[in-house]
């Protein structure tokens, strides 16, 4: 199975880049499109500013009762409706990485409610999370969101609850690049 992607800033992509804004931490640069695809980022030939590379995996957090309920309300990528997406990198900081599993889990949902937060926004806001600590990125992690226009307000408060919640204090970069699809 390839679970492994790259997300390609440059000159081509199906995505134009709306937005590119530094949240936290040092800026990247800004790209008028963005290519996802499901390649490893040495196996690719296609002309670009940068490449951020990620895959997707199990789950770490999430508890049966939250699977069940993500399950029940979640939808998948791709929809047609989705002409808006929101790739979001991020690092966490030495403190946060030096936790233990427990502690780190207490703080992602106990404290911050992360999930049931989270619920609440689906299924309009489609997502997938991608890992990238353990293959020596930039970022930690490169979180992709998809939803039609007309939520764009939502995936915004959605932001501005988790940005101010406990979890977002060990949060050292965060970049926040919007992307539309053009309609062909
Ligand atoms: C749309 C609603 C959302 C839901 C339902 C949701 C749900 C979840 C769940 C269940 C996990 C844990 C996965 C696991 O068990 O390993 C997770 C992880 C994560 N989510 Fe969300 N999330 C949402 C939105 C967001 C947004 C908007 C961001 C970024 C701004 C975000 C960033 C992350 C990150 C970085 C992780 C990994 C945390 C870590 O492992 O330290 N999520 N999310």
């Amino acid at each position: 199975m390839n679970n492994h992607y790259s997300f390609i800033g440059g000159p081509e992509g199906q995505w134009r880049v709306t937005r590119c804004e530094a949240i936290v931490g040092e800026p990247i640069e800004t790209v008028p499109r963005l290519n996802v695809v499901n390649t490893p980022a040495s196996q690719l030939s296609q002309v670009s500013t940068w490449v951020l590379q990620g895959f997707t995996s199990n789950v770490r957090y999430a508890e049966r009762h939250e699977i069940t309920q993500l399950r029940a309300r979640q939808e998948g990528l791709n929809r047609t409706a989705s002409t808006c997406a929101a790739l979001i990198p991020i690092k966490k900081n030495a403190q946060w990485w030096a936790l233990s599993q427990d502690e780190r889990r207490a703080i992602f949902e106990a404290q911050s409610h992360h999930t049931e937060i989270g619920l609440a926004y689906l299924p309009e806001i489609a997502r997938q999370l991608h890992h990238s600590r353990d293959l020596g990125e930039p970022f930690d992690f490169l979180t992709w969101f998809e939803f039609a226009p007309e939520h764009t307000d939502a995936f915004d408060a959605l932001l501005v609850k988790l940005r101010t919640s406990e979890e977002w204090k060990y949060v050292e970069r965060e970049i926040d690049i919007r992307l539309m699809k053009d309609n062909f």
